[in-house]
C-alpha cells in the first residue's frame, strides 16, 4: 500500500487570451510511508504546481492521485481539507508565521480545530513540539524577535505539530544560510524518522537533495528519476534564477490557511484567537506530564 500515488498526472491551465499551457506532463510518482524523496528543477519547471498536487491543494487536469490507495477525486473538497490538515505538513521557503503572535500561539494554531483531549492539551502539545525543535526558551517570543533559523524552526514545529504522515517542503532552506539550512534539514529528518513520516523535498541545493533516498528531476513538467542530484547539469545562471526573489516567493498562490488545515482564506474571519484560551489552559501547560 502506498501513501500517495500520482498516475499520469497532467496539469493544464488556460491563461486569458493565450493558448493552453501544460505545466505538468504525465507525472508518475509513488510515495511510500517513511519515504524520502528529493525533486530538483529549474525555475518555472512546475515544482510548486507539483507540490500543490502532492498536497491535495489542486486536482490534476487528467490522470489520478491516490491517497492511501483511494482516489483523491472521490473526496469532497471539505474531506480533502480535513485529510490535508490531519495527514500533511508543509514547509515553505517563506515562514508565513503570524506576526504579533508568539511562537507558542503560532504552533498552537493548527490544533485549534482538534477535538477532545488534543484540543484541551493543545498548548502543552505545542510547547513540547517547540522543545523538540530546540526552542523551549522561546515560547513567548514574537516572530520578529527571532532569527531566520529560529523562525523556520517555529514554522516546522507548526507544520509537524499534528503528526503528519507526509511532509512536503518547497525550498525549505532557500532563505537560510548554509549551516542553518543544514541543521533545519537535520531537524526535519529527525522528526520524520521519529514519527515515520514520508518526506518530499523540493530544492535546487544538491547537498540538501542528496540527503534523500530517492531523487527526481522535473524538467518542463516531466518528472524523471535520477541517480545523483549533484550530477545534474545546473549552471550558475540556473542557480541564480532558481533562488526566487522575496516578492516571487511570497506569491506562490498557495493558500496559507488551507495548508494549515484551517479551511480557506475566505474563512479567515472565523479563525479563533489563539490568545483567547480558557482560564485552565495555562495551568495545564504548567502541569506535570500525566496529571490530566
Ligand atoms: N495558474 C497559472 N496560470 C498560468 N501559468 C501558470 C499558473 N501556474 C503556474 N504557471 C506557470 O507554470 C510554470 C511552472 O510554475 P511553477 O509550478 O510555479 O514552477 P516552479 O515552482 O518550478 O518555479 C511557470 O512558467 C508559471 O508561470
Ligand atoms: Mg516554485
Amino acid at each position: 500500500m502506498s501513501l500517495l500515488a500520482l498516475r499520469a498526472v497532467t496539469r493544464t491551465v488556460i491563461p486569458q487570451d493565450q493558448p493552453a499551457l501544460t505545466i505538468l506532463n504525465g507525472v508518475d510518482l509513488q510515495i511510500e510511508p517513511g519515504d524520502h524523496v528529493s525533486i530538483v528543477g529549474r525555475s518555472g519547471s512546475g515544482k510548486s504546481t507539483l507540490l500543490n498536487m502532492l498536497g491535495l491543494l489542486d486536482l490534476p487536469t487528467s490522470g489520478e492521485i491516490l491517497f492511501d490507495d483511494r482516489p483523491v477525486r472521490s473526496y469532497s473538497s471539505a474531506q480533502r481539507d480535513r485529510l490535508r490538515g490531519a495527514a500533511i505538513g508543509f514547509v515553505f521557503q517563506q515562514f508565513n508565521l503570524l506576526p504579533g503572535r508568539t511562537a507558542l500561539e503560532n504552533v498552537t494554531m493548527p490544533l485549534l480545530y482538534a477535538s477532545g483531549r488534543t484540543f484541551w492539551r493543545r498548548k502543552r502539545i505545542a510547547a513540547d513540539m517547540l522543545a523538540l525543535v530546540g526552542l523551549e526558551h522561546r515560547l513567548n517570543s514574537m516572530p520578529d524577535r527571532l532569527s531566520g533559523g529560529e523562525q523556520q524552526r517555529v514554522a516546522i514545529a507548526r507544520s509537524l505539530v499534528r503528526g503528519p504522515r507526509l511532509i512536503l517542503a518547497d525550498e525549505p532552506t532557500g532563505a537560510l544560510d548554509l549551516d542553518t539550512g543544514q541543521s533545519v534539514m537535520e531537524l526535519i529528518d529527525e522528526v520524520a524518522v521519529q514519527t515515520g513520516a514520508a518526506q518530499v523535498i523540493i530544492t535546487h541545493d544538491p547537498t540538501i537533495a542528496r540527503r534523500a533516498r530517492r531523487h527526481f528531476r522535473l524538467d518542463r513538467g516531466v518528472l524523471t528519476p535520477v541517480d545523483d542530484p549533484s550530477l545534474e547539469p545546473l549552471t550558475r545562471r540556473d542557480r541564480r534564477e532558481m533562488a526566487p526573489a522575496p516578492e516571487e516567493a511570497a506569491s506562490t498562490g498557495t493558500d496559507e490557511l488551507a495548508v494549515l488545515g484551517l479551511g480557506t482564506a475566505t474563512a479567515t474571519a472565523t479563525l479563533p484567537d489563539p490568545a483567547d484560551s480558557g482560564p485552565t489552559d495555562d495551568a495545564r501547560l504548567d502541569a506535570p506530564e500525566g496529571e490530566d
